[in-house]
């Protein structure tokens, strides 16, 4: 029903849409164009059937260590498995490549994430405090052991 492909450059303006619908700072298109350039880095999008793209995943994977930085849905398409489709298929990636960890920073008052990676088995690990500029707001740092 979902299909998960790695992003392409002509994918970037769709993935900076959902960006914007979800996040008070999203990151830039020129953020995201970085994160294609990386050898390290990965970002995925997934797709309905029409090929329409509903959520992405931005992650690293340098050695034995995977790090989320940036998972998204569409409001519209939210509670449907995708974010969990997401994760799960980059689980299955990195472990493959040797990583032992995933780790991800999250912002303390972001509940619903917080309780959907609770849900996918992370551990919540640490307070950092004061971590995010722009508010000030507080991470916790979850992570999850392969
Ligand atoms: C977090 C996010 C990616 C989850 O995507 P999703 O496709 O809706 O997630 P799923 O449908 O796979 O949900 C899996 C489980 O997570 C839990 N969950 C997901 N969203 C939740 C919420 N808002 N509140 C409580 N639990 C939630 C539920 O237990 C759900 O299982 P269920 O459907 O059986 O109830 C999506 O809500 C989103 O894009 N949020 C805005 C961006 C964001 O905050 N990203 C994380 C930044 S660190």
């Amino acid at each position: 029903m979902w299909l998960v492909t790695p992003a392409i450059k002509a994918d970037l303006n769709k993935i900076v849409e959902i960006e914007r619908e979800c996040f008070s700072s999203p990151w830039s298109y020129q953020a995201f164009l970085q994160e294609l350039k990386h050898n390290y880095s990965y970002l995925w999008v997934a797709k309905d059937v029409r090929f329409e793209i509903v959520g992405f995943i931005c992650f690293w994977l340098i050695y034995e260590e995977a790090h989320i930085l940036n998972i998204a849905v569409k409001k519209a398409f939210r509670g449907k498995g995708i974010g969990s489709l997401l994760i799960k298929k980059m689980i299955s990636f990195v472990k493959k490549r040797g990583a032992k960890w995933i780790r991800l920073e999250v912002r303390v008052t972001n509940k619903g994430a917080i309780s959907f990676y609770e849900k996918l088995g992370f551990e919540r690990v640490i307070v950092r405090p004061r971590y995010y500029f722009d508010t000030g707001e507080d991470a916790l740092v979850m992570e999850l052991e392969l």
